[in-house]
C-alpha cells in the first residue's frame, strides 16, 4: 500500500494495522509552509510521522520527497491511497497519471480532495481563498471534473463514494480503478 501525501502517517498507520504486508509513506512536506503561515507553528518536517513511528514500533516506509518520484523505482502497490492532496498539487492530471503507473494491474486508488458546491467540473482558487493564508490550494474538483481527469490519466473505471461537507467545505471522494493485464 502506497500513501501519497502521508503528513503524520495517519492512514499509512492504518492500513499497517489492518494488515498490509508493506507500506511506504511519501511526502515532500510541503505542510511546513503553509503550517507556517496558517498557525505560526514551525515545524521541521516529518517530527510528527517519526514519533508515532517509534511509539508503534512501524515498519511503514517514510520517503521524504516529491509523489512522482515514486514512478521512477520501478515499485508497484495494489492500493494507493491519495487523500487531502489532489487540491495542493500544480499538475492533478500529471500525478493522476504517475499514480496510475504505479498501480499494479487492478490496483485500486482512493482519492480525497477539495470538491466544488454543485455538479461542477474543476475550479481553480486564488492564493489563499480557501484557507487564510494557506497559498497551496489550487484546485476544487467536482464529480464530473474528477472523472473526466482520472480518464485522461489512464484509469479504466472511476466510482464516486461521496460528496460530503467538511469544516464548511465541499469534499468528493472516489474509487479510481487501473486496468487489469
Ligand atoms: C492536507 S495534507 C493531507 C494529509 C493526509 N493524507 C490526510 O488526508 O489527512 C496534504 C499532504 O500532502 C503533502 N504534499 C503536497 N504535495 C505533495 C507532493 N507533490 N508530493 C508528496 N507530498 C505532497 C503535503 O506536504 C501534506 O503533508
Amino acid at each position: 500500500m502506497l500513501d501519497v501525501g502521508t503528513f503524520d502517517g495517519f492512514y499509512a498507520f492504518l492500513a499497517e494495522r489492518r494488515g498490509a504486508a508493506r507500506v511506504v509513506a511519501v511526502d515532500n512536506e510541503q505542510y511546513v509552509a503553509w503550517v507556517r503561515a496558517r498557525w505560526g507553528v514551525e515545524l521541521e518536517g516529518g517530527e510528527g510521522f517519526r514519533a508515532i513511528a517509534e511509539l508503534l514500533d512501524s515498519r511503514v516506509a517514510y520517503v521524504r520527497g516529491d509523489a512522482m518520484g515514486l514512478v521512477a523505482t520501478g515499485e508497484r502497490f495494489d492500493v494507493v491511497v491519495c487523500f487531502g492532496i489532489l487540491h495542493r498539487v500544480e499538475n492533478p492530471l500529471g500525478l493522476l497519471r504517475g499514480l496510475a503507473g504505479v498501480l499494479a494491474p487492478g490496483g485500486r486508488m482512493l482519492v480525497e480532495t477539495l470538491g466544488v458546491a454543485g455538479d461542477g467540473r474543476i475550479e481553480v482558487y486564488e492564493p489563499g481563498e480557501v484557507y487564510r493564508r494557506d497559498d497551496y490550494v489550487y484546485w476544487g474538483f467536482g464529480a464530473e471534473g474528477l472523472s473526466a481527469l482520472a480518464a485522461h490519466a489512464g484509469f479504466a473505471r472511476v466510482t464516486i463514494d461521496a460528496t460530503p461537507t467538511i469544516d464548511g467545505h465541499p469534499r468528493i471522494l472516489a474509487t479510481l480503478e487501473r486496468p487489469g493485464d
